[in-house]
């Protein structure tokens, strides 16, 4: 067992997270918070026994190539592992953990606010108020769709899916969900939630549809054109996922041509780029990938990096497995 072991941290966490870390480890923090490049986490995988990263770090065959004989375990923090390769990792014997849980509630209110945000045009209202431009109420102003009572589908019924069905549940929404396999029945008596397992035959019949399943090869672009083409005219689509997983220049098409309603997104592909086709847009609301961006989270994601790390220095394994 590793005494006290150094772990490296690539991004700035929040502070009882990096004095708690501190206090255990031989730490390397970014204090000033720039992300690193990929010489910086060569160096660092070649150095460190631990490196904890997240999803702005490409932890790719390159870097995991470069690790050298101490790196043991890659912490991350946060839930998606798109940004690892880890067939790379596995190759290595170097284990990966991921913070599930502790994020699950924050980013399904985040989904609902995008929900609600783009159904009400908020976005739209704000900026002309705070463009001093507001002329006074009148009868037909921005007027949104209505949320209470429509018909929420949901692509991924896992943790996050399923916390925003029960959100959904308390507007009177109707619940129609795609997943590889059906969920517990627990949760679909709780929510009133439909299985679809074909993913054209549910699109139509949704008012809204979110998206919550992880990026994998499988749910790359799963969103495109002719998928989009399957949504009613009314349709609003969020993402709190990754932004892979839709086609962003057949959505810019979509949401132009109107044969959708609006889009919320806190994802992107190729973040922290943003496809400039979006900013032209009345009816997208755009946010800074906040899902789990409260300080109760971020902390419990700290945290349970450390109850990861803790775990791999008591016996070789980690709480959360990824590989
Ligand atoms: C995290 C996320 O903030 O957990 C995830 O997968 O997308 C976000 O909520 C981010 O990943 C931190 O690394």
């Amino acid at each position: 067992m590793l005494k006290k072991p150094t772990v490296a941290v690539t991004r700035k966490l929040p502070t009882h997270v990096e004095i708690k870390m501190s206090e255990l480890y031989n730490v390397k923090l970014n204090k000033d918070d720039k992300p690193l490049i990929k010489s910086e986490l060569i160096d660092l995988a070649n150095t460190v026994d631990i490196l904890v990263c997240g999803v702005t770090d490409v932890i790719d065959s390159d870097v995991i190539a470069s690790a050298g004989k101490k790196l043991k375990l890659v912490a991350n923090f946060g839930v998606g592992v798109n940004h690892i390769d880890l067939e790379a990792a596995d190759r290595k014997n170097i284990l990966v953990s991921n913070t599930p849980d502790v994020l699950t509630e924050d980013t399904a209110d985040l989904a609902l606010t995008l929900i609600l945000m783009t159904a009400r045009r908020a976005s739209e209202g704000e900026r002309i108020v705070r463009k001093n431009a507001w002329t006074g109420w009148t009868p037909t102003q921005l007027m949104g769709t209505r949320v209470f009572g429509k018909t929420l589908g949901i692509i991924g019924m896992g943790r996050i899916g399923q916390a925003l069905a029960k959100r959904a549940k308390g507007f009177e929404m109707k619940i129609h969900y795609h997943n590889r396999r059906p969920c517990n029945k627990k949760i679909e008596d709780k929510t009133g939630a439909i299985y679809f397992e074909n993913l054209e035959k549910m699109l139509p019949t949704v008012d809204f549809l979110s998206i919550n399943t992880p990026f994998t090869n499988e749910t790359d672009n799963i969103i495109n054109s002719s998928r989009l083409d399957l949504l009613k005219s009314n349709c609003i689509l969020v993402n709190t996922a990754r932004g892979g997983i839709v086609d962003e220049d057949a959505l810019i098409h979509s949401l132009k041509t109107k044969t959708i309603a609006g889009a919320g997104l806190d994802v992107y592909d190729g973040e922290p780029g943003v496809n400039p086709g979006f900013f032209q847009l009345e009816n997208v609301v755009l946010l800074p990938h906040l899902g789990s961006a409260t300080l109760e989270t971020r902390e419990a994601m700290g945290f349970r990096v450390i109850a990861n790390i803790e775990k791999f220095l008591e016996n070789n394994s980690v709480v959360d497995t990824v590989i």
